[in-house]
């Protein structure tokens, strides 16, 4: 399993800068609103204003995604759906979230968290270019860290923190390599394509249809992948579809969302919500 080494310096980081925020954005993919949440930090946010964004809510299916939103509602969070990427964030923190964001020392300043992917740098990047601010003398606030101006009170700090989610089963690692979270090695990119498509030739089998040519038959996985690279005309010799290439390429278009609004999880079938 792959998995990013820097995960000390990230907590470190986000534990030094914790004091200085009265809240703390959390940003979830709308496709997986479980797996995609870091419990593992929790306790370390314990005492902070909880906000949850629900973003790529364009490749989501909401119906699915919003039983998701009233669980975490109920649980005292507040929780708004969107698309970074298409979107003013600025105007879009400036109507949903600074009213949100507690005050102290007659600021209100925040933390951008969430696992690889989520659109952290996305959410970032496009509030930068305008100004930030240095560190002033407001008490708790790590030297050097820098703040984006979101208006005259509300300040982001500029460098999000990566939350790494617990991955205690197997399918929600292939969840995860399916959103575009995790890396796939070895064989894991091999197992989730076929949990997609077990998944999907139950839940959403017209995803798996428009993937091949019309009227091929999704009887099991491999012959999927197969049809699908003939349809991109991915060959190999004798006109077979080339498998390897077809797996990369439906692998990617299903993390970036061109193939349909998928939502992996439903949350009649968790029977614990941890956060
Ligand atoms: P790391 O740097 O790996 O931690 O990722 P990140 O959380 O900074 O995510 P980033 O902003 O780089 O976005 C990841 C991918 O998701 C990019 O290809 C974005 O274009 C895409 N993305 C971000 N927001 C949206 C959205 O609202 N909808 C869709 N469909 N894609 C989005």
């Amino acid at each position: 399993m792959w998995y990013p080494g820097h995960i000390a310096k990230t907590k470190r980081a986000i534990k030094d800068n914790i004091k200085a925020v009265s809240a703390v954005i959390e940003l979830v993919d709308s496709r997986i609103p479980y797996s995609s949440r870091a419990y593992e930090y929790a306790s370390l946010f314990r005492d902070k204003k909880k906000i949850i964004i629900f973003n790529k809510y364009d490749i989501c299916e909401i119906e699915k995604t919003k039983k998701w939103i009233k669980i975490y509602e109920n649980k005292g969070y507040i929780v708004k759906t969107v698309s970074l990427k298409s979107i003013n964030i600025k105007n879009f923190l400036k109507k949903n979230i600074a009213n949100e964001i507690p005050e102290k020392f007659n600021e209100r300043r925040a933390l951008v968290v969430g696992a690889p992917n989520v659109g952290k740098s996305t959410f970032i990047n496009s509030l930068k270019g305008k100004k930030t601010t240095s560190v002033g003398n407001t008490p708790g606030i790590t030297r050097g860290v820098q703040w984006i101006n979101v208006d005259s009170k509300t300040k982001i700090m500029d460098t999000p923190g990566i939350l790494f989610p617990e991955l205690y089963n197997k399918s929600i690692a292939y969840k995860l390599i399916l959103a575009g979270c995790l890396k796939a090695e070895d064989d894991e990119a091999d197992d989730a394509a076929f949990f997609a498509f077990d998944y999907l030739k139950e839940n959403n089998p017209k995803i798996l249809e428009n993937s091949v040519e019309n009227g091929s038959k999704l009887e099991n996985a491999y012959e999927f992948i197969e049809n699908f690279a003939k349809k991109r005309n991915f060959l190999k010799k004798g006109g077979i579809g080339d498998y390897q290439r077809g797996l990369k390429t439906w692998l990617k278009e299903i993390s970036d969302g061109k193939l349909g609004r998928i939502t992996y999880e439903i949350p009649d079938e968790y029977e614990e919500i941890k956060v």
